[in-house]
């Protein structure tokens, strides 16, 4: 089949000004990188050191221990979560922007796997956790994956960050967790940004679906903030009536995020604490 083609190939802009706020995530991305080697290894104790008896002190190291396995096992997940996203984005702005993505979380598991080297190796898993991986990792569409990865998980946790931070201070965790907190804004912002494109375009059917997979999701991610560790037992009663005021405060700030995203949530049941 032929055509008249005018000498003059029109070539059609795409108006893709819709991206510009995804676009603006990868630049900020690009800026934020830093190097598993700008930590200052050689300069500050891994962790908090203790004080006292040698048992005291190991136990003190095994609470550390636990806490740097959390967040370890969480970029772990991270890492296959960012990857799947890459592979599931069909729009080249966004491509760009999980690229960058993956490379931090897999950063993030470098200066994770180099610190727990430090304090004795991997330890217990935590279960809830690897069922919120499993509910990321298989989500049906790009629209929940995004949803509960960087809507929720990667905001809720940025408290999490600044509270270890407070309690490790002079330590290489201190510096790390530091350094993510800064890299989760953004891939929690990204995260918004793209999701207000893709939601642009969804249906009804989609959007509620969403709303059924942060109820699903609220009660595993309250699990997960609560869960301690045989190391971390003697810690956690004392803990414990403060971190469910905190959580409760972080769970209605993730519902406020999906009414910001224009979803109807008068559907979503914060977890009873
Ligand atoms: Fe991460
Ligand atoms: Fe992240």
């Amino acid at each position: 089949m032929s055509h008249v083609v005018s000498a003059e190939p029109i070539v059609e802009e795409e108006d893709r000004s819709e991206y510009a706020g995804v676009v603006r995530f990868y630049e900020l991305a690009k800026h934020q990188e830093w190097q598993v080697r700008d930590v200052p290894w050689g300069n500050l104790p891994p962790v908090p050191e203790g004080k006292g008896s040698p048992e005291r002190q190991a136990r003190r190291r095994d609470v550390w221990r636990s806490v740097v396995m959390q967040q370890l096992q969480a970029d772990v997940i991270a890492c296959e979560m960012a990857a799947q996203l890459l592979n599931a984005a069909p729009d080249p702005e966004a491509r760009l922007y999980y690229s960058t993505m993956v490379q931090d979380e897999s950063r993030h598991t470098e200066a994770w796997l180099k610190l727990i080297g430090r304090v004795g190796g991997e330890g217990e898993r935590d279960p809830h956790l690897d069922k919120l991986g499993h509910m990321f990792l298989e989500a049906d569409s790009l629209e929940e994956k995004v949803f509960l990865m960087q809507v929720f998980f990667e905001r809720l946790i940025i408290p999490r960050f600044r509270l270890i931070a407070r309690s490790s201070r002079g330590t290489i965790l201190e510096d790390i967790c530091n350094r993510l907190a800064v890299d989760d804004g953004i891939h929690h912002g990204a995260g918004m940004a793209y999701e207000r494109v893709l939601l642009e375009d969804a249906d009804g059917k989609v959007k509620s679906s969403l709303i059924g997979a942060a109820n699903r999701m609220l009660p595993e991610f309250a699990k997960h903030a609560l869960w301690r560790p045989k190391a971390r037992e003697f810690v956690g009663s004392l803990m414990e009536t403060r971190d469910r005021a905190r959580l409760v405060q972080e769970l209605e700030h993730g519902r406020r995020l999906a009414a910001s995203l224009g979803l109807d949530v008068s559907e979503v049941r914060l977890p009873a604490l």
